[in-house]
């Protein structure tokens, strides 16, 4: 039996989990901090990293003994180690250091990309190398061909905002509040998605990426009209985005003929109308569709931790001095996409 703790911090949650190698969580202990950004209309870095700062050591003691188990019956310990804000990536990878240290464990650094990418495997045990990942999360919006750990191909990109960031600019629009994705969901099951006409930017175009930042801009335009109901707004906005999502992925999916099944991972992943869509685009292909569970596709540390489990099963596992990086990409070869990093 292989125990590894797992911690997460690169964004506003701060998490410690315990995962062991026949997939069962023995532990998961998370801490929001929607609280403390609610007065910015945002996530604040500094604020962030302070509270990962406290929080991150009283979730590591609470998970360790709610798995009834010391740091010594664990066999490694995994920390994101990046992308992310630096200040709560750096709380996280160097509390991961010295429980390290301290206990004479390997240390795993983690690639926060990597957790949502494999997290499909943790939640099924018979899912398999290759399948085509839409991985859309607050700050990412890629399609990945997943061909095994640590091997991604990146067939799509955003070329301007992410899909959460959309969901999330729209709900602050709208002042509904923080996170903006599931509060957008929420309002969109009391309107009508054809009530606001909207673009889907690249739609049908054979350029293979993503793009939002359109999108947000008429939504904005057709707010300040004031023709429109917030819930019809929503409802209208979310189908765009849904749109949009299943056009690249069916374009993508004709690329990756290897794809052995369709998944999608990050926290627009707990979408129910997303979810719906690109099921009914797996069968299309005949092609088998993984979801993880909602708790799973947002921010957690149980991802982290069994990212660290199919790393250490292979005998990946890093020095001490590894670096904590805002940056890094899962395919460090892709291309970059037109207007990669300018943003709007
Ligand atoms: O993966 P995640 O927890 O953090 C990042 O790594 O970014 O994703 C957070 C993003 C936020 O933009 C949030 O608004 C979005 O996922 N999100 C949703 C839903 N739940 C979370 N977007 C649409 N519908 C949801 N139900
Ligand atoms: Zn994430």
């Amino acid at each position: 039996m292989t125990l590894i703790l797992g911690l997460e911090s690169s964004c506003d949650e701060t998490a410690a989990a315990l995962v062991d190698d026949l997939r069962v969580i023995r532990a998961h202990r998370l801490a929001g901090q929607e609280a403390a950004h609610a007065p910015y209309g945002g996530v604040v870095p500094e604020i962030a990293a302070r509270a990962h700062a406290e929080m991150m050591m009283p979730l590591v003691e609470a998970a360790l003994k709610d798995a009834g188990v010391t740091l010594n019956d664990v066999d490694a310990i995994a920390a994101t180690a990046g992308p992310g804000l630096i200040g709560g990536v750096m709380v996280g990878l160097v509390t991961g250091k010295a429980l390290a240290m301290a206990a004479n464990k390997p240390l795993i650094a983690v690639n926060h990309l990597e957790g949502h990418a494999l997290s499909p495997r943790l939640d099924n045990p018979d899912l398999q190398f290759p399948y085509l990942l839409l991985l859309a999360s607050g700050g990412h919006c890629q399609l990945l061909l997943v061909s095994g750990v640590g091997q991604y191909r990146r067939l799509a990109t955003t070329i301007d905002d992410a899909a959460g960031e959309a969901f999330d600019k729209t709900a602050k629009l709208l002042r509904l509040g923080m996170p903006g994705g599931p509060k957008v969901e929420a309002l969109a099951r009391e309107g009508n998605p054809k009530a606001v006409k909207l673009p889907r930017p690249l739609l049908n175009t054979d350029e293979p990426h993503f793009s939002f930042a359109g999108l947000k801009s008429a939504v904005l335009r057709a707010h300040q009209s004031g023709l429109y109901q917030p819930a019809d707004l929503c409802a209208s906005f979310q189908q765009a985005v849904v749109d949009c999502l299943v056009d690249r992925t069916r374009r993508a999916l004709a690329v990756a003929v290897e794809a052995t099944a369709l998944v999608v991972a990050g926290g627009v992943a707990a979408n129910q109308s997303i979810r719906a869509a690109l099921m009914t685009l797996a069968a299309d292909h005949g092609l088998p569709f993984h979801a993880p569970p909602l708790w799973l596709c947002t921010d957690n540390a149980a991802m982290i931790a069994w990212a660290g489990q199919e790393r250490f099963a292979l005998g990946m596992t890093d020095g001490l001095d590894v670096p904590a990086r805002p940056r890094w990409p899962l395919d460090a070869q892709a291309e970059k996409a037109r207007g990669a990093g300018v943003k709007a």
